[in-house]
């Protein structure tokens, strides 16, 4: 058991060993959404639990050059799949990872699946008020440098250059694997990271797919501006039009509509899992926008799967 214990140097994983998530046709559903239907799936991406924050995540921590004994330090809410993720990469690298979650429900936290998993990586949870995150994060900064230790701050989320570049990549790899441009691509989106490198990812390679983020949470204004400055980032055009919808937010970060809910509950009838946090609202959105005519009939469209079902799980 010991020699388990023991911190053996590893090499940080780097983006590229990443094998490519399927992109699969739904003929079925696409059939009665009057389209032709991909799922993209980063939900199956080779990391269990992460979705699309292993990419983000593992980008970045490549790009820092992270060595064992370095410290990671990191924040979210209780339920966050990127700080998750960082838990479990920040193990599997030897790192230690500091957690600050936000909440004011600090004895239900300690109890919740995400936090429990989380705690069994070795990571340190601190269960912080929502006011309070930054000056912990400054504390356990100047604890873990005092220590000697370098110190890796990684914004919540991973919305970091690192995370948007990461999925720029991933466009180029959805376009290898469908051999064409989709008409659209419709994905959850929350601090527009993601949605960024996909607009960045296509525009590289001259494609004018649309890419419908659907808001988890934000206003439009508000997030569509945040995936115009993740865009900024990289090379670019500040010009280009960016679809965030929030139709579909349905009040707020982790509150699902009966209708989200009802979407969840049959696509999981049709194999399809999704949760209502993100992967729901968003596969509603599409759903609308095939029946209102806002996506043409016949179009390609590819739903790009984030992954989330912890977020399921958790409620
Ligand atoms: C499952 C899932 N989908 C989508 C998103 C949104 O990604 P982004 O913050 O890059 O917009 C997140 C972010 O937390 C997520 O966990």
């Amino acid at each position: 058991m010991t020699a388990l214990l023991i911190k053996a140097p590893v090499e940080a994983p780097r983006p590229a060993d990443l094998p490519p998530s399927p992109l699969e046709h739904w003929d079925l559903i696409g059939r009665r959404l009057g389209m032709r239907l991909l799922v993209k799936r980063d939900d199956l991406l080779p990391f269990p639990l992460s979705g699309n924050k292993v990419r983000k995540l593992g980008r970045e921590l490549a790009a820092r050059a992270v060595r064992p004994g370095d410290a990671v330090i990191t924040n979210g809410g209780v339920d966050s799949n990127h700080c998750r993720t960082a838990a479990l990469m920040g193990a599997r690298l030897s790192l230690d990872v500091d957690l600050v979650l936000h909440t004011r429900a600090n004895a239900v936290a300690k109890e919740q699946l995400s936090v429990r998993l989380a705690s069994a990586t070795g990571a340190q949870v601190h269960l912080v008020a929502p006011e309070e995150v930054g000056q912990r994060i400054d504390e356990l900064t100047a604890v873990r440098a005092a220590a000697g230790q370098t110190v890796h701050v990684i914004p919540g989320g991973c919305h970091t250059k690192s995370g948007v570049e990461a999925y720029a990549d991933a466009a180029a790899e959805m376009l290898g694997q469908l051999g064409t441009a989709p008409d659209a691509v419709v994905l959850a989106s929350g601090t527009g990271a993601t949605q960024a490198g996909l607009v960045a990812g296509l525009a590289r390679a001259g494609c004018h797919s649309r890419v419908i983020g659907i808001s988890v949470a934000r206003t439009a204004a508000r997030g569509g501006a945040a995936v115009q400055e993740a865009l900024s980032w990289l090379d670019g055009d500040a010009e280009t039009p960016i679809e965030f919808l929030d139709d579909f937010v349905d009040g707020g970060y982790a509150h699902a509509s009966e209708a989200t809910r009802e979407t969840v509950r049959h696509a999981w009838r049709l194999g399809l899992p999704l949760d209502p946090t993100y992967t729901g609202k968003a596969f509603r959105g599409l759903t609308e926008l095939a029946r209102t005519g806002a996506l043409r009939p016949n179009a390609t469209v590819v739903f790009w799967h984030t992954g989330g079902l912890m977020n399921h799980l958790v409620e």
